[in-house]
């Protein structure tokens, strides 16, 4: 059986004419389904806005002078209810103005006694330009639709990657992810715009993927490290960087990543960089991940508990540690409504 042709529904415009004349609601309508489009009819004002809340419309043209509302009115109240277009008409020309009529909202102004060719000529011109407003608007409504798919795709993506690191460093299962929500929290309380505060969350989520490279035997020593081990398990932010970097991540994730065991003073690692010169998301993320290790079980000790994190992270604020960060960390514990978990 031959495969049939897909069939492509696509409406006539639809016009809605308003006028208190008979014969000028005949006359134009004739003309506007003559050109190929449908049309509706209406006497009153009232008559007008009770068709425009029934059917979708695509242009009203209506007359300025009418006993109840006048077109100008009738205008405003259907520009507030629909996305109908608005052409006027009216034979007082000297009354109005185009500009006036057009600051009002109106897409288009003509003069009675109305030349049918003309009419339709404008009609066509304001359909024109409607349609490539709605285009674009599809073309903006598929773009954001695509950047969403993009962006739950990346975020999905880095979430695997911190789960393989996790799966073969059981001891650190969740510990990013605990990192994570408390960085962002703290960058919250702080007023980091809701877009660092994203990239700060996945570079939480993935900042020890470097310990991919650290033999599982050291990851999961129970015991003290001992210089050597304690060595290997220091490149782990470089290691993180050289996966990362080349990642086109409109934050700078490698970059926290690398600097996450910096600290103010310049007796961090990999680079020993002080104070500004590391990232405030990089200074969040180690208040967040010194307080959620110290708090929490480690091969080689058991959970010290959330006052021992935060004595650590009070005595040494201000030396090792961001006192914003800190500050901000200990409101978020002082009234119990924060839980690592
Ligand atoms: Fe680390």
């Amino acid at each position: 059986m031959p495969a049939s042709a897909p069939i492509i529904d696509i409406a006539p415009p639809h016009i809605l004419v308003v006028d208190d004349e008979k014969d000028i609601i005949e006359l134009l309508s004739t003309a506007i389904e003559r050109a190929g489009m449908t049309c509706s009819t209406a006497t009153s004002a009232r008559d007008a806005l009770d068709i425009i809340s029934r059917i979708p419309v695509d242009v009203v043209v209506t007359d300025i002078h009418m006993p109840e509302m006048s077109g100008i009115e009738l205008g405003r109240r259907i520009k507030a209810c629909s996305n109908a277009n608005v052409i006027v008409m009216t034979g007082h020309v000297k009354d109005f103005t185009y500009e006036e009529i057009v600051a009002k909202g109106a897409s288009d102004f003509l003069k009675k006694p109305v030349r049918l060719k003309e009419f339709i000529a404008r009609l066509k011109r304001v359909l024109g330009e409607r349609g490539t407003l709605a285009s674009r608007n599809r073309a903006l409504t598929d773009l954001k639709h695509n950047l969403e798919k993009y962006r739950l795709a990346m975020d999905g993506f880095v979430q695997a990657m911190s789960r393989a690191v996790e799966i073969r460093d059981p001891y650190t299962a969740g510990h990013q992810r605990r990192v994570a929500k408390l960085a962002a929290a703290i960058a919250e309380k702080i007023g980091l715009s809701p877009d660092r505060i994203h990239g700060l969350r996945l570079a939480g989520a993935i900042h020890d993927i470097g310990k991919i490279g650290v033999p599982a035997e050291i990851l999961c020593k129970p015991g003290k490290l001992n210089e050597l081990e304690y060595g290997i398990i220091q490149l782990h932010p470089k290691v993180g960087y050289n996966i990362l970097k080349d990642i086109a991540f409109p934050w700078p994730v490698a970059e926290i990543v690398l600097q996450h065991h910096e600290r103010l003073d310049g007796s961090g690692y990999p680079q020993g960089l002080r104070g500004e010169a590391i990232l405030k998301e990089t200074r969040i993320l180690s208040v967040a991940d010194v307080f959620e290790t110290i708090a929490t079980h480690r091969p080689y000790r058991p959970a010290r508990g959330l006052d021992k994190a935060m004595e650590e992270l009070e005595t040494n604020s201000g030396i090792l540690y961001d006192p914003e960060a800190v500050s901000a960390c200990q409101e978020l514990f002082s009234d119990n409504r924060f839980s690592l978990d």
